[in-house]
């Protein structure tokens, strides 16, 4: 049994004011729905607002990075320990554009999933290979890597608490989408490293996301597939047609049977 998962990821966009009026209408779309975890992940002056605006809702509030140490000289930087003081309970690791722009490397995401871990917020782990490495057809390689890597240390009682987006480079952002049953491949071979590191009922309880271009008309083919659990929404998260995009995508996933609860 594993979780379906919806996460928007509002990269840096919006005022504090507009986050919390964008998240305010989203809540009242949504209110009823426990199919899914929902959660939308904000820039950091946007999660206090976000989450008054959400009060009492089943909506979650990620962020979008956290740093590994507790605290200390990291000047611009947040600890996982003040998420946690705010409440926040889950967050984006490893994102493509935190590694493209940020410098996030395969050591530093897999010190920020230990810390997560540690303290109880979810980690969204986010891989995906780039356009080049997809040409070259070494895709599986990729994702066998940064998973692998990510995932150190990480102990099986702990792994049940992961979740794993796959977001190839090229998808992000481009409305190029991914093929469903090439996303289905990458899904079900990251399922795989999974299974080979921490055995089939872990691999099988593990929540696995595809993020890059969905949009509320490419969510139904592409959540009906057998190793998609949900999708990490960029640009799409960001519009009104969001929730739309999710009931698509949970009524899409439910034709699949009962590996959900
Ligand atoms: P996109 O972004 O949906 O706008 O392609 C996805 C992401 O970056 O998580």
């Amino acid at each position: 049994m594993r979780r379906r998962m919806y996460a928007g990821n509002w990269k840096m966009n919006f005022l504090p004011e507009d986050a919390a009026k964008n998240a305010a209408e989203f809540r009242n779309k949504i209110q009823t729905m426990n199919a899914a975890e929902i959660v939308l992940c904000v820039p950091y002056v946007s999660l206090k607002p976000v989450m008054n605006a959400l009060e009492g809702s089943v909506i979650k509030v990620g962020a979008q990075n956290m740093h590994y140490e507790e605290k200390g000289a990291f000047t611009g930087e947040i600890s996982g320990e003040m998420l946690k003081a705010m409440g926040v309970t889950h967050v984006l690791i490893g994102h493509s554009e935190r590694r493209q722009y940020f410098g996030e490397t395969d050591e530093s995401v897999n010190l920020k999933v230990l810390k997560a871990l540690e303290l109880d917020i979810t980690p969204i782990l986010c891989v995906g290979e780039s356009q080049e490495q997809r040409n070259l057809n070494i895709t599986n390689e990729v994702l066998r890597l940064q998973v692998n890597h990510a995932l150190q240390k990480v102990y099986t009682k702990d792994m049940e608490r992961v979740v794993i987006a796959y977001e190839p480079i090229w998808a992000i952002g481009t409305g190029e989408v991914a093929e469903p049953k090439d996303a289905e491949k990458a899904c079900k071979y990251i399922r795989t490293v999974i299974k080979n590191k921490y055995g089939d009922n872990i691999a099988n309880n593990t929540t696995i996301l595809y993020g890059g271009s969905v949009d509320e008309n490419n969510a139904s083919d592409l959540f009906a597939e057998l190793n998609i659990d949900g999708g990490l929404v960029g640009g799409a998260s960001m519009k009104p047609s969001f929730s739309k995009l999710i009931n698509n995508g949970i009524r899409a996933s439910t034709t699949k049977g009962d590996d959900y609860y």
